[in-house]
């Protein structure tokens, strides 16, 4: 069933390939929106708190099943119980609706690259970005080229392709980040979008439904943030070693997307305080305000042009990780090459993708319950789907697989001390199922 196993070739290239599937635009471009939409440091404290107790036991959890069954998602977690394949399932559909809706954002920031360059960035206005992601063909084009890049390297295999361009990316996005960062932090009235952004202010909350949503959107944002729930680190955990340090990879990654996100806030927050703009522009925020804010600066067009081509790096090797999860298990599935695989799935999320993008402003018919397509795309992932795969790989690894053989698998079998075993055991079974089931039925009945 399965073809020849691949595996990383060294810890550093898999901690960057994974912490390159969790660093993408969810970083740079959901995180300081969604807090700018949530109260800021309210959403902030929420989203640590949730990291904590659901972050880290799925993560986990994910990558033990996946180094335990050595094969793709669904695979995986049937070889712990053949009823069980539906766990991974959801991450393969779910990796499918982000896959849809992160192409086209994938395309807006390649024309924002090129435009910074091509005009000096004056031009990129919050009419700029409305105007252009609301062209009917315009859009389809970017979100096909970034379609195809991701494709291309996806083809290219694990070591050769994914390993060896999150190895040079994520380095890259880094160093990046934190040289905008400290610029933005010494801009004058910078501390007001610090303050914004780390001190909680208890008053702004709305009251229960207006905390339900904001922990909802904190949760959310976890599980978008880590790749959790979709069968990444499922599918990246089967090409890991049997010798592979489980536990200190989970903190890595973990540390290294937090630290990212956070750093993307210092670095968008005060820019657009200092600017005098607003911080809850929604889903627009980096394309509509920092464009404003660049163009103030001397070197703007540099700093544009920079920024957007590490918005494009991680965006890059985030969505190679949720393609590799359904070529995976395409490959593991039909005879077909892993190349051929690569086109064939890329085509059809392309396919979806043209009507994500249609549905932002060229065809805005294109909607259900209210939301447009691409909106209503992010919603069913990372809202629905994404909670729900990890509230099953709680319950596989928790209730089905049990502890003593996750642990067995979790510690290589004795050669590593699990010293957060009773912590790891409590969270699996009992607190991230709850509390995962807990805000889903109150945003339902009691939030908005
Ligand atoms: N974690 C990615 C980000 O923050 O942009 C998005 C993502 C990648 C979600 C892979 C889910 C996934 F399986």
């Amino acid at each position: 069933m399965n073809t020849t196993k691949e595996q990383w070739s060294s810890r550093f290239g898999f901690i960057m390939a994974a912490a390159g599937s969790a660093i993408g635009l969810g970083n740079l471009w959901k995180f300081p929106y969604v807090a700018g939409t949530n109260g800021g440091a309210v959403f902030l404290l929420l989203y640590i708190i949730f990291l904590m107790l659901l972050g880290i036991p799925i993560l986990l959890s994910e990558l033990a099943i996946g180094r335990s069954g050595g094969m793709n998602a669904i695979d995986s977690c049937k070889k712990i119980n053949p009823k069980w394949g539906f766990a991974g399932a959801f991450g393969i559909a779910g990796a499918f609706g982000v896959m849809s809706s992160y192409c086209v954002v994938g395309g807006w920031v390649i024309r924002y690259i090129i435009n910074s360059f091509a005009n000096g960035g004056a031009n990129m206005n919050a009419e700029y970005f409305s105007d252009f992601s609301s062209r009917g063909f315009e859009p389809i084009l970017w979100t096909f080229i970034f379609m195809a890049a991701t494709c291309f390297i996806v083809a290219g295999g694990v070591t050769k392709g994914i390993e060896r361009v999150s190895s040079v990316l994520l380095p890259i996005l880094i160093v990046f980040l934190i040289g905008i960062m400290i610029y933005s932090l010494t801009l004058p009235g910078a501390l007001k979008g610090v303050k914004f952004f780390i001190v909680p202010d208890f008053a702004e909350i709305g009251g229960f439904s207006g905390f339900i949503r904001i922990a909802l959107n904190a949760m959310g944002q976890v599980f978008f943030s880590l790749s959790l729930g979709m069968g990444t680190l499922i599918t990246y955990g089967s090409y890991l070693p049997k010798n592979s340090k489980l536990v200190s990879s989970t903190v890595t990654i973990i540390a290294m997307d937090t630290a990212i996100a956070l750093a993307a806030g210092f670095a968008i927050l005060p820019a657009v305080f200092s600017f005098g703009l607003e911080p809850d522009g929604g889903f627009g925020l980096i394309f509509q305000t920092l464009p404003v804010v660049f163009s103030q600066m001397n070197g703007g067009t540099f700093v544009a042009a920079a920024f957007f081509l590490l918005v494009l790096f991680a965006a890059l090797t985030s969505s190679i990780s949720l393609l590799e999860v359904i070529v995976a298990w395409v490959c593991a599935k039909t005879k077909l090459t892993r190349t051929w695989a690569a086109v064939i799935v890329s085509v059809l999320i392309f396919a979806v993708g043209c009507f994500a993008s249609l549905s932002v402003g060229a065809v805005p018919e294109l909607s259900v319950g209210g939301m447009n397509l691409f909106e209503f795309f992010s919603f069913l992932s990372d809202k629905i789907i994404m909670p729900l795969g990890g509230f099953f790989i709680c319950l596989l690894t928790g209730w089905v697989w049990g502890i003593p053989k996750a642990e067995e698998e979790i510690s290589n079998s004795g050669a590593i001390r699990f010293r957060a075993r009773k912590l790891f055991s409590a969270t699996v079974r009992y607190i991230a199922p709850m509390l995962i089931a807990v805000i889903f039925i109150t945003s339902i009945f009691g939030g908005k």
